[in-house]
């Protein structure tokens, strides 16, 4: 039926046309972005990725084009052949084609399309849901083409980057061996061996040590990640790593070689300079000025820290703050200057926050202009001296709100880390999402804790991973005072998120037996649990290290989006469906039988074997 699409060539593509080729006859293909119908003369902007042309019926061009053109609606695919005219007066700048028009001489309909759920243009007004659940036109729109060429662009770049400094691009599996720790795992059933499965790999990690063990030296992959977690707005189960690794290197090779890639982004993708070297900050310092581990340098709002000073006053006579010290809890707080004040019901909102994240409550405190304090429960109580102690440690002055949160560390840290975010937006030191006037945070955080105490199982585990590498100096430690121990893990963090980490790793058996006695991770558990690559470190293991990059983020940061669902083609929810196509989706009975699963409702236990 259709002839065009035979006969002759697209000429060009929707978004390159100029005054320059005025004159030309020309071939395009597209999508009706709109149309006016003027009745003498049709108007119609075509679409495609490139961008948009002006396209002009009239019967004079051509009788039948024109005819044809009024069936035209919204979104049919077509095909135009025509003569490059200009706009004369009627020059619109605010496009890159607004110099000119095409006259049809010719018009074939490919395909018609179904009235839209949501008109194609990039400020859309449908709910997510809708977007989702059509992704295929929702990707159609200028907005969301941009954000994926320019995922595209960052993917090339990368190539480009790596292949010039002498990296190997390398395939690691997907289905691979079950290890524990990180991250949650994906399950596949295997059907060859009854009962038995794969994970899908979190990361390439113990792979691309295997490729350093077998002399790769420089390996990269831009690779897809399966982690079965809880999602947030930067959180996708299956989501894409940066991912490198190299040989006889230092903490400050793997610094130089991750710096040159993402100043080399920044500038191709959009012209910024970003002055290297990418300063560093001590994951201790972050902790307490930030309470995390991925600060967001571009506003202030820093934490105190007054403990010390509530010690000093043994609980300044409020009840409950003696029983925080007494537990071992930590005091800090947040000082919001004057010119930031917040209501009664703003105040609740944020304290409702701080119960979601297992606090008992959050503290406030207005200061008044002798230094009092008042809308707080504990004015009547507190002495005089902490009160005033507390106002010196934190800056207070007449005017000031303190925002404070007391107990264990970990809450007191989660709590107060999230509130600084939320007031920093609030008052407009920094935007919803997306930056401001090229205002680019980067930072390393560097040298945190090897282990983390499992307060529930009340056990070391490793912070990071089992094979990083810790401080020389610390190795005496490991067994005696395991929280003390520093190691060569990394952080690379911008504009509060984290989108890099990796570490040195531990390529020493005798260093790395003593991790896992640390761990409580016997002999033979070992062996069971890595035992494959325990045996690779035996047999010449180079020093090595590395590190990912969370693509999907960099890409959210880079073109200002509001979540990684904008930057990835097909996304999942927040509950980890994909509401196009409907995963996850049931399967059959019989296909169950054939991997040896049993389904078991809620209630029921399995048999026992
Ligand atoms: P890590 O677990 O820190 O390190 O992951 C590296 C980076 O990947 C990104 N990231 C994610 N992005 C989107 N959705 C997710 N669910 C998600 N999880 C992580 C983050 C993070 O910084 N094998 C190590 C790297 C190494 O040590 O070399 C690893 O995977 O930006």
């Amino acid at each position: 039926m259709s002839k065009m699409i035979d006969e002759v060539k697209r000429t060009h593509s929707c978004g390159e046309l100029t005054a320059a080729d005025v004159g030309k006859e020309v071939v395009l293909f597209g999508w009706v972005h709109s149309r006016r119908d003027h009745g003498k003369a049709v108007f119609i902007d075509l679409r495609d990725r490139m961008g948009v042309t002006q396209v002009v019926f009239e019967p004079g061009f051509d009788a039948a084009a024109h005819e044809l053109a009024g069936s035209l609606r919204l979104e049919y695919v077509i095909g135009v052949r025509g003569v490059v005219d200009s706009r004369g007066g009627n020059i619109n700048p605010k496009m890159k084609t607004g110099e000119i028009e095409v006259h049809a001489t010719g018009l074939e309909i490919f395909n018609r399309s179904e009235a839209l759920p949501f008109v194609i243009e990039d400020e859309v007004n449908a709910e997510e849901t809708t977007r989702l659940a059509y992704r295929y036109l929702d990707l159609r729109r200028p907005a969301m083409q941009r954000m994926l060429m320019t995922r595209s662009k960052i993917n090339q770049l990368t190539r480009e980057y790596f292949a010039q400094n002498g990296f190997l691009e390398l395939e690691t599996p997907f289905l691979v061996k079950y290890t524990p720790g990180g991250a949650r795992n994906f399950l596949v059933p295997s059907r060859s061996g009854s009962g038995k499965f794969y994970a899908l790999a979190e990361s390439p990690q113990l792979f691309k040590q295997l490729f350093m063990v077998a002399g790769f030296d420089r390996y990269f992959q831009i690779v897809r990640c399966f982690r079965d977690e809880d999602l947030r707005l930067d959180r996708q189960p299956e989501f894409t790593q940066i991912d490198v690794e190299m040989s006889f290197v230092t903490q400050d090779d793997i610094f130089t070689a991750m710096e040159g890639l993402v100043a080399r982004l920044w500038k191709e993708l959009l012209g910024v300079d970003i002055p290297l070297p990418i300063p560093r900050m001590e994951f201790d310092e972050s902790m307490r000025r930030f309470g995390n581990d991925k600060p967001d340098l571009r506003f202030g709002l820093e934490h105190v820290d007054f403990t010390e000073v509530v010690r000093a006053h043994s609980g300044g006579g409020v009840p409950l703050f003696e029983s925080i010290l007494a537990q071992g809890g930590i005091f800090k707080a947040i000082r919001l200057p004057k010119a930031h004040t917040l209501s009664r019901k703003e105040f609740d909102e944020l304290e409702k926050d701080a119960k979601g994240m297992g606090s008992a409550g959050l503290g406030r405190a207005k200061i008044g202009e002798d230094g009092s304090w008042s809308q707080t429960p504990f004015a009547k109580t507190i002495s005089d001296a902490l009160r005033e102690a507390i106002n010196a440690a934190t800056g207070a002055e007449p005017g000031d709100t303190l925002i404070f949160q007391m107990g264990r560390a970990a809450m007191v840290h989660a709590v107060l880390a999230n509130i600084r975010l939320t007031l920093g937006k609030k008052f407009d030191m920094i935007p919803a999402y997306g930056t401001r006037d090229g205002d680019w945070r980067f930072l390393w955080v560097v040298n945190p804790p090897l282990f983390e105490f499992d307060e529930e199982n009340k056990t070391w585990v490793a912070a990071h991973h089992a094979f990083t590498r810790p401080h020389d100096g610390d190795v005496a430690h490991l067994q005696s005072d395991p929280g003390r121990v520093k190691c060569h893990r990394y952080d690379l963090v911008l504009n509060g998120f984290e989108i890099g980490g990796g570490s040195i790793r531990l390529h020493d058996p005798e260093v790395q037996k003593k991790v896992f006695e640390a761990l409580g991770i016997g002999e033979d558990e070992a062996r069971q649990k890595f035992g494959f690559l325990l045996d690779a470190l035996k047999f010449g293991a180079p020093p090595h290290g590395g590190i990912a990059l969370g693509m999907d983020r960099v890409a959210m940061l880079l073109t200002g989006a509001q979540s990684l669902r904008d930057v990835v083609a097909f996304p999942k929810t927040l509950r980890g469906t994909d509401l196009m196509t409907g995963a996850p989706g049931e399967v059959t009975a019989k296909q169950l039988e054939d991997l040896h699963v049993a389904p078991i409702t809620k209630n029921e236990t399995p048999a026992a074997s």
